[in-house]
């Protein structure tokens, strides 16, 4: 390089990237050699990775002094640079009681977690007006967390029925939660032992989770793995989930969301819903979950919503599934109800237009319980390739059951074992009234 080009180089880092230049005795700097990008200006030179350690900012990294200002001091210098990376190192544990990570940030962060991020265990460390969620991203665009480490929730606490009654709380924290943001990477970390969900997105969307772990133990109540809401243009691929609740939830305002290559279990399977409840609307579209194994949970693939809600759940599509020693691997239920009893109530939310495809292996109680509302019936339900055998080792005491479709329309193609399977659906068609209800579905959705 000529000695002007080198001249020419510095001057566009200090008209461009002002504040990467800005010494930092934080930040150690990177700078890329713009040898090769002087004529791109801002968007490469941009580019120079800052790491912002936590260890700088003073964490004191011994797993039980209280890191979370650190933690929020580096996060808000690495927001400020154009390709800061905030960085957790391994071998360290970070104490971090809830907090808020909040955007815009300059451009693209990088959340590196190699070593570990732990929650109070103790209940009552927890402030009383901050139980929603542990580590609150909000409002951040363009952000990847990733890392070999581990982000743990050490809910114990908030799992034994004596102790959360004690504290009398009817929230429970998730442990990660995004909130309206957008393009959004989560890849290769573990999240496990949250008080109650894993990783949830919601008002959000461009969110992208892949070779992730999500582990709780198959008991521990209500820790779903990744529950989505109000999200869209969702990918989320290769990650294994293992909790005591659902391991994907899907709830209302989602679509696009794509799912595969999974491996889920044990906990309650893979959901759409509940939806509905206390009269709500919903509207879910446009779901794929395929190419995925559900083994030793409750449910496989399951829709449900509460009765007398409004709104409509179309063009699902679950394809592909191999599931071991599952009670129930197909299920639509619309009478969801989290109580023993709940009382049935006029008009309910749609459901039209879903696939269950190439659905293979053994259950442990019924191979399918499709139990549509009385007043709409669910249309465009379509079974192919579906072979289910019993499982070797079925619920202590528990007789199998024969498939179930209660007011389901729709095809059925290709092998299906139990035989019941073939004559469970009722040939398409559905009756005059639901044309008029689907419009009326449509128009709120
Ligand atoms: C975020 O990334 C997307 C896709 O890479 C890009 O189109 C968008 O401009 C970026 N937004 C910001 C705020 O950097
Ligand atoms: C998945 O994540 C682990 C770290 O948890 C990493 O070692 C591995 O390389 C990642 N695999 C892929 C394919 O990225
Ligand atoms: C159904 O959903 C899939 C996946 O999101 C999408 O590719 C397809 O276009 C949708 N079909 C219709 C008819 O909307
Ligand atoms: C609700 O309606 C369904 C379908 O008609 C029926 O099987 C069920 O027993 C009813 N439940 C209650 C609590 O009335
Ligand atoms: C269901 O199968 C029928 C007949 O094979 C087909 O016309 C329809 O497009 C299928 N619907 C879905 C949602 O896959």
């Amino acid at each position: 390089m000529k000695p002007n080009m080198k001249h020419l180089c510095v001057f566009l880092l200090v008209l461009f990237c002002p504040v990467t230049v800005i010494p930092s005795v934080y930040g150690r700097k990177f700078h890329r050699s713009c040898k090769k990008h002087h004529n791109s200006r801002y968007s490469e030179s941009c580019k120079s990775t800052t790491i912002f350690n936590i260890l700088s900012f003073g964490a004191k990294a011994n797993g039980v002094s209280d890191d979370s200002k650190k933690l929020v001091a580096a996060w808000k210098a690495a927001c400020k640079v154009g390709g800061g990376t905030l960085q957790i190192p391994s071998d360290h544990k970070f104490l971090i009681k809830p907090v808020t990570l909040q955007g815009p940030c300059m451009a693209h962060v990088v959340f590196q977690i190699d070593g570990t991020l732990l929650a109070p265990s103790k209940i009552g460390s927890w402030s009383k007006s901050n139980l929603y969620q542990w580590i609150n991203f909000k409002w951040v665009q363009n952000i990847t967390i990733q890392g070999s480490g581990a982000i743990d929730g050490q809910g114990y606490n908030w799992w034994a029925p004596i102790e959360s009654k004690q504290a009398s709380l009817d929230i429970k924290p998730t442990a990660l939660r995004f909130y309206a943001s957008e393009d959004i990477v989560v890849r290769d970390i573990t999240i496990k032992n949250s008080p109650q969900v894993h990783l949830k997105f919601d008002n959000s969307h461009g969110v992208k989770v892949s070779n992730v772990t999500v582990l709780a133990p198959g008991n521990s109540p209500n820790t779903d793995g990744i529950h989505l809401q109000n999200t869209r243009d969702v990918e989320i691929l290769h990650s294994n989930i293992e909790t005591g609740d659902d391991c994907v939830s899907i709830q209302t305002g989602c679509s696009n969301v794509h799912i595969h290559h999974i491996n889920c279990g044990p906990g309650h399977g893979i959901s759409i819903g509940g939806l509905g409840k206390d009269k709500s609307i919903a509207c879910v579209s446009d779901i794929v979950v395929e190419n995925s194994n559900i083994q030793d949970t409750l449910y496989g693939v399951r829709i449900k919503t509460w009765q007398g809600g409004l709104g409509l759940v179309k063009n699902i599509t679950f394809s592909n599934i191999q599931v071991a020693n599952v009670n129930f691997p197909i299920v639509i239920n619309q009478y969801y109800c989290d109580k023993s009893f709940c009382k049935n109530e006029t008009g309910s939310i749609a459901i039209k237009e879903v696939m269950f495809d190439k659905i293979t292996g053994s259950y442990s109680t019924q191979p399918i319980h499709l139990a549509c509302s009385k007043d709409i019936p669910c249309t465009e339900i379509n079974l192919s390739d579906i072979q289910l055998n019993p499982s070797r080792r079925p619920l202590e005491g528990s007789q199998l059951q024969q498939a179930l479709c209660y007011n389901s329309y729709g095809y059925s193609n290709g092998q299906l074992v139990p035989s019941s399977v073939n004559y469970c659906l009722k040939k398409e068609g559905g009756g005059g009234s639901v044309n008029q209800i689907s419009t009326l579905s449509n128009e709120l959705c």
